[in-house]
């Protein structure tokens, strides 16, 4: 950090506005507003330990973060969580938001959306609702999400539609649903999606706990991706189909968040200030937060948010790779949680020298599979607060945690 009192020392305002002009402003802020959820997905990104971080920020706390993005430059504002809906504010927050010109994107599971609250978001100016569904089956959907939801998502589809939304459908796949892709998309064209994101599960947070279980074959996957192929031809005018593949079977790594301190801007429940959904889990990185700090000098001169910007902070292999500038060195979370550094280049890339644990996952994935039954049968870690609060007490005295886990035969 330069040191403001020493003579020819830039100033505050001069080191901010040299360090504003070498970095863009962020574009994205997702407002995370609560960890608290209805469901218990098993792939849920939010951390292991969300039940340590659950004093939530007040309404007028998050009108000034959304003030303060907006002024850095964001435009585009997602609201997530958990499920945002079990706060009462979030038609106050989207007012708020429209009127400071973002466009607004509510991400949800519809447990709380209710046709009133339908109507208060719409007359508040929320322009694009996000709506997940975890399969097209009903035992599936109700197992994955540790709920009883299946109908209730699919009245509040059609609530969307009776309001005058774009239906934009979610689901994130996994080897349970990935030979149900052509239902699930069967399902959006049903319920009139104009939109569907086939989200393959990334392995963070809730989802890493499951790897084992939910991590698919290539089979599946490139079934799912020729199946999704076909739908597009027959109906890429009715729907738009996203398919997100998993980088895992790739031999380049992904650009994660599009460079970190790049465009993303998150801030958890707590205030927290994160520069990709998994910071939380770095171990080392101090996150800022918007209770203690202005967002224009987390976002320009944190620590957090400057320690993996750019290519500086590299090491070999990716310091003198020559497609370095593509992929910025993948996903620093994914890098520690398979080598254990967040320096280290993704293990993804066939370049780095630990690419052999990312080989040894699909390997592991691939012989699973040939016992389908007998994977099903395998336990799941569902995302919930007693799970939570032992993983944390585990995270801090290994040992501590039971097991809690329940087969996908019946629910926990
Ligand atoms: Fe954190 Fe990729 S998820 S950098």
């Amino acid at each position: 950090m330069t040191d403001l009192s020493q003579p020819g020392s830039q100033s505050g305002a001069q080191l901010q506005s040299s360090t504003a002009a070498a970095v863009p402003p962020p574009l994205w802020l997702l407002a995370e507003l609560t960890y608290r959820c209805p469901l218990h997905c098993a792939f849920c990104y939010n951390p292991l330990d969300y039940t340590d971080h659950n004093r939530e920020l007040t309404t007028g706390q998050w009108l000034d973060v959304l003030r303060e993005a907006r002024a850095l430059g964001a435009v585009q504002l997602g609201f997530s969580g958990g499920e945002p809906l079990v706060r009462d504010d979030v038609e106050v927050l989207v007012e708020e938001a429209h009127r400071l010109g973002f466009y607004t994107n509510l991400i949800t599971s519809g447990v709380g959306l209710t046709d009133q609250r339908l109507g208060d978001l719409k007359a508040a100016g929320l322009d694009h609702i996000q709506l997940s569904f975890q399969d097209s089956t009903q035992q599936l959907n109700d197992f994955l999400s540790s709920t009883r939801t299946f109908e209730l998502k699919q009245r509040v589809a059609a609530a969307l539609k009776r309001h005058g939304f774009p239906m934009v459908m979610n689901c994130v796949l996994h080897r349970y649903n990935l030979p149900h892709v052509d239902k699930i998309i069967e399902m959006a064209l049903a319920l009139g999606a104009e939109y569907l994101e086939l989200a393959n599960t990334q392995y963070y947070g809730w989802a890493r706990e499951n790897q084992a279980q939910l991590m698919p074959t290539r089979e599946q996957l490139e079934e799912a991706e020729a199946v999704v192929a076909r739908y597009r031809q027959t109906h890429g005018e009715r729907c738009k189909i996203f398919f997100v593949v998993p980088d895992y079977f790739e031999r380049r790594p992904k650009r994660c968040m599009n460079g970190w301190g790049a465009v993303f801007l998150g801030v958890a429940p707590d205030g927290a200030a994160l520069p990709c959904h998994a910071a939380r889990g770095l171990p080392g990185l101090t996150l800022p937060n918007v209770k203690d700090m202005p967002l224009r000098e987390i976002w320009y001169e944190s620590d957090a948010f400057n320690r993996f910007r750019g290519l500086q902070w590299m090491k070999e292999p990716c310091r003198s790779c020559d497609e370095k500038e593509h992929d910025l060195g993948g996903c620093r979370c994914q890098a520690f949680l398979l080598t254990g550094d967040a320096a280290n280049a993704d293990p993804v890339c066939d370049k780095s020298p630990f690419h052999e644990n990312v080989v040894k996952i699909v390997r592991q994935a691939a012989s699973q599979t040939e016992a389908t039954v007998a994977a099903r049968e395998q336990p799941i870690l569902f995302r919930n607060d007693a799970n939570s609060r032992k993983l944390a007490a585990a995270a801090r005295e290994p040992g501590a945690a039971g097991d809690n886990r329940a087969s996908p035969g019946g629910q926990s």
